[in-house]
């Protein structure tokens, strides 16, 4: 079962900072989820669409451009970094999963992410998109077809696998109270990999490997690491 340390080691560090990236790559996880955001004139690493919960500042985060952004402190004095800093940062050492929050422009975007590619910033198999936007992925995938997506979804409503696999999607990242034996079964079926968030009890880590889904997006990756040795 993958690790992915979610918004970086968010629960040590200050969340979607190059600080709490930083934490994940020296605890060696297998992934690390992060959430993207377009302000006025870039894509930024931020959870909410507004400024005031993570930062020292106000206002939406795409009304407001990079310059001004980058004056704020997202905590213990990190920015808030772009998804180039981002990219440059995990330099291909492991798989970055892109959630797409309020990410708009997205032929911007496909753009930046394939010449990441050509530059070889980071490879096709270390990308994951994932959004709750079922139709920005289905856009994402025509652009790019060896992109792998990841659908998500709060609840799993019904025939959730088969719309996934319809989808194209690599993997389909759920709510962990939402699991279950026969989800598990009918996305395997289908050849999607299933990730659960957001995990950090050990009875969940218990729970979730015995249901033998593929990966769990943790705030405390580190501590998750040890729980998986003794379930
Ligand atoms: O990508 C999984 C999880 O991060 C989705 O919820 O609110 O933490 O972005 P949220
Ligand atoms: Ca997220």
């Amino acid at each position: 079962m993958k690790i992915f340390a979610h918004r970086g080691a968010s629960g040590n560090h200050p969340e979607n900072t190059l600080k709490a990236i930083q934490a994940a790559l020296e605890i060696g996880v297998d992934g690390i989820e992060v959430d993207v955001q377009s302000c006025l004139d870039d894509y930024v690493i931020i959870h909410d669409s507004w400024l005031d919960r993570t930062t020292n500042g106000v206002g939406k985060v795409h009304h407001t451009n990079l310059a001004s952004i980058k004056t704020l402190d997202a905590g213990l004095g990190q920015s808030v970094p772009t998804l180039q800093e981002l990219l440059q940062l995990n330099n291909n050492q492991t798989l970055l999963n892109l959630e797409l929050k309020h990410t708009f422009e997205l032929n911007k975007l496909v753009k930046i992410l394939d010449l990441n590619i050509a530059n070889k910033i980071i490879s096709p198999d270390n990308l994951l998109i994932s959004s709750f936007d079922h139709h920005q992925l289905k856009w994402m995938k025509q652009q790019l077809p060896w992109l792998k997506i990841g659908a998500l979804t709060s609840s799993i409503p019904l025939h959730y696998a088969a719309f996934a696999q319809e989808l194209n999607a690599f993997s389909v990242h759920v709510d962990k109270d939402f699991v279950n034996a026969d989800f598990v079964k009918d996305a395997h079926a289908r050849g999607l990999e299933i990730y659960a968030y957001t995990v950090d009890k050990y009875e969940d880590v218990k729970k979730l490997h015995q249901l033998d889904i593929d990966g769990i997006f943790s705030n405390f990756p580190s501590n998750t690491k040890s729980f998986v040795q003794f379930t």
